[in-house]
């Protein structure tokens, strides 16, 4: 069975960490479709230091999730093992360091991605959190910061010697940030230049595109990021495809719109109606894109200040399938 140091997962479907969405709420939801671990937003180890309450808030979870990664991102490698510590004693069953993210604010502060031109750092940081961890470390990465500069083989022998648990890349550099497409066979690289496990990520939209990069690249699990955005039945389509060969039905309306009731309900119970309601505006929009009046349905999301709008909104929603099944 597939395992990330001594941490076992049901099955091979990872889901990413995407700030601003996988928050306790999404998460909840990722696992209940049937994905193995879902990973917290990345979170600033001098955040955790200080003790910001919202950093704290960022970082906490819930059983129901597990078991779940922290990502902690930071450039010190002694501030990056406290902040080690302070998300395992606050539950973490993995820590994930982030040395993927392409964002200027991050970067200019040689972090996430800005890492992958300075190895030695990088294995300086991974030797304290490791230092400091009880539980598994991973890593997660670009293919590095640009086409002159592709360091992720290196980062993987690194990371491996310094005892990471499991690797993750994302195969685009940081100059390309999401353009073109994932160059997966960068995974399989660097699946052959480790023994632990590899994660592939990037691009994978489908059922068939998960098992594809599986057959091509030979990595350990597959980790869907921004195809899962209002879409967790993608989760379970994956999981079930690659266990049975069968993909199952498309949601309709109706649960398309438990779900994201269910999703809006978790987000209240975690953050409270009016912060709820304002932060999952942009989220339940992505429940009904792409279909008849899904325009329509951001227009009122975005005015809406209630649950109760809101719920008679996707209500709407929900029966127009009864006159129009075809829809
Ligand atoms: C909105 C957004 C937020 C993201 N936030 C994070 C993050 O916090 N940590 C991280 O390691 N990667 C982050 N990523 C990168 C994703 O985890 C993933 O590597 C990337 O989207 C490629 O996978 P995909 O093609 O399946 O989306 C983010 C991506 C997006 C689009």
């Amino acid at each position: 069975m597939l395992a990330i140091g001594n941490v076992p997962l049901a099955n091979q479907v990872i889901m990413a960490p995407l700030a601003g969405i996988t928050d306790q709420a999404f998460r909840v939801i990722a696992k209940s479709f049937g994905c193995s671990l879902v990973t917290t937003e990345m979170i600033s180890d001098m955040g955790l230091i200080y003790g910001q309450s919202r950093t704290y808030r960022i970082a906490s979870t819930s059983g129901e999730e597990r078991p779940v990664a922290v990502q902690i991102f930071g450039s010190e490698p002694d501030t990056m093992g406290k902040a080690a510590r302070i998300v395992q004693d606050l539950g973490a069953d993995i820590i994930d360091i982030n040395m993927g993210c392409p964002t200027p604010k991050i970067v200019k502060n040689g972090e996430g991605a800005a890492l992958m031109l300075d190895i030695p750092r990088c294995r300086e940081i991974i030797r304290a959190v490791v230092a400091e961890a009880r539980v598994p470390v991973t890593v997660k990465m670009r293919s590095g910061w640009d086409q002159e500069h592709l360091t992720y083989l290196e980062l993987g022998r690194v990371a491996e010697a310094e005892g990471a648990a499991a690797l993750t890349l994302h195969p685009r550099t940081r100059m390309q940030f999401f353009a073109g497409k994932a160059d997966w066979g960068q995974i399989r690289q660097l699946k052959q230049e480790v023994g632990i496990p590899v994660v592939g990520n990037g691009d994978i939209r489908t059922p068939q595109d998960a098992k594809r990069m599986l057959d091509e690249t030979g990595c350990d699990a597959i980790m869907v990021g921004r195809a899962a955005l209002g879409n967790p039945f993608l989760l379970r389509a994956i999981a079930a495809y690659l266990e049975t060969g069968m993909i199952p039905d498309p949601p309709d309306r109706k649960e398309r719109t438990q779900v994201a009731m269910r999703h809006l309900q978790l987000a209240i119970e975690f953050k409270g109606e009016w912060v709820a309601v304002r932060e999952m505006r942009k989220q339940l929009a992505w429940y009904v894109k792409g279909h008849p009046g899904a325009a329509h349905i951001r227009a009122e999301l975005n005015a809406a200040t209630s649950r109760e709008e809101i719920t008679s909104i996707f209500a709407a929603w929900a029966a127009q399938e009864d006159f129009n099944p075809r829809q």
